[in-house]
């Protein structure tokens, strides 16, 4: 292969940066190009593609977001769509594809290796909702926002006793909240995998309230079988919870910010990964983090499901919030 293209797609996080850069010196000491396409799937549709020198991604691993910027695209799902993509890879004599992004990111990427295209994905997601890889690049410095955010809210809900219900992404996996929860110390935790109930909720609130706590914390998460909003209004209209209830909607903040130590570390090893495995032959695989070590899985392992959470984890949220 003398040249290759990398692209971001679906929702950014933090240290996609990093992982960018990681593949365009990695394939240079090989002595193969690498061109940027811009906007995900849309940019891979129009053709938006650039040469990425080492200058252009001269410092930017200590930025958050994508400096190629990325997109939700419905066109590239449909298999005219995705012949499209081919003939544009085609024109540009592009032989390889890193592909950067959430689970419909890498579904794309999937169906472009189904068509025949060599392509290795690298999983970036805040969610932590990829299966087979310990962790995706972007979820600790979303955890690290998340958690410093409810640092600030328990020192106001302190102050003013009140209970806090602070609602966390994470789509239709509850790692971010469950994480929040333990770390943040929170008294009650609400996910997709253990959908609480609003009467279960109060219930916890009302047990810190009586036990002579001064705040209290349920964290939410966005899959929740309810919205955070419902539970706010619910719990206000119940005298027995104790605490006056305020709701914070942490929302997008989650996803910017300087990505730690840990995401750029995870971003630069994986991108390196990448590129050595699409060199070597390998498609259809996805970058995995597994314990220390860095290994590809295939793709459609990755997607198959939701990746589960360890289960001592709910346990230990139970417990450790007394
Ligand atoms: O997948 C990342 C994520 O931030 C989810 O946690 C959230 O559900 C979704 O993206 C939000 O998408 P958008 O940025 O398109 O509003």
């Amino acid at each position: 292969m003398k040249r290759i293209a990398v692209m971001t797609s679906g929702g950014d996080s933090p240290g996609q940066n990093a992982a960018i850069r990681a593949v365009v010196r990695t394939a240079m000491e090989q002595g193969v190009e690498v061109y940027g396409i811009r906007q995900g799937y849309t940019g891979l549709l129009s053709g938006d593609f650039h040469l990425l020198t080492s200058v252009e991604v001269s410092g930017i691993l200590q930025r958050g977001g994508t400096i190629l910027q990325t997109a939700r695209n419905e066109e590239f799902r449909t298999p005219q769509g995705q012949k499209r993509a081919l003939r544009r890879l085609n024109e540009h004599n592009i032989e390889g594809l890193v592909c950067i992004g959430g689970n419909g990111s890498l579904n794309g990427a999937l169906k472009l290796h189904q068509l025949g295209f060599p392509v290795v994905g690298l999983p970036g997601s805040i969610d932590n909702d990829i299966n087979g890889t310990d962790t995706a690049i972007g979820v600790d410095t979303a955890l690290n926002t998340i958690l410093d955010a409810l640092d600030r809210l328990r020192d106001t809900a302190s102050s003013h006793q009140r209970a806090f219900i602070i609602e966390v992404m994470g789509r239709n996996c509850g790692y971010l909240a469950l994480m929040a929860s333990i770390l943040g110390g929170a008294e009650i935790v609400v996910t997709p995998e253990r959908p609480f109930t609003m009467q279960e909720v109060a219930k916890a609130l009302e047990d810190a309230y009586l036990r002579g706590k001064t705040h209290a914390i349920a964290v939410v998460a966005e899959g929740a079988p309810y919205k955070s909003t419902e539970l706010t209004e619910f719990l206000n209209a119940d005298p027995n919870v104790g605490f006056e209830i305020r709701l914070t909607i942490l929302g997008h903040i989650q996803r910017g910010g300087t990505p730690s130590a840990f995401d750029r570390l995870l971003a630069t090893r994986m991108g390196v990964k990448a590129v050595r495995a699409l060199l070597a032959g390998e498609s259809g695989v996805m970058t995995a983090l597994s314990g220390r070590e860095m290994k590809t899985i295939p793709i459609e392992e990755a997607i198959s499901k939701i990746r589960p959470i360890t289960e001592t984890y709910f346990e230990m949220a139970r417990f450790l919030s007394r």
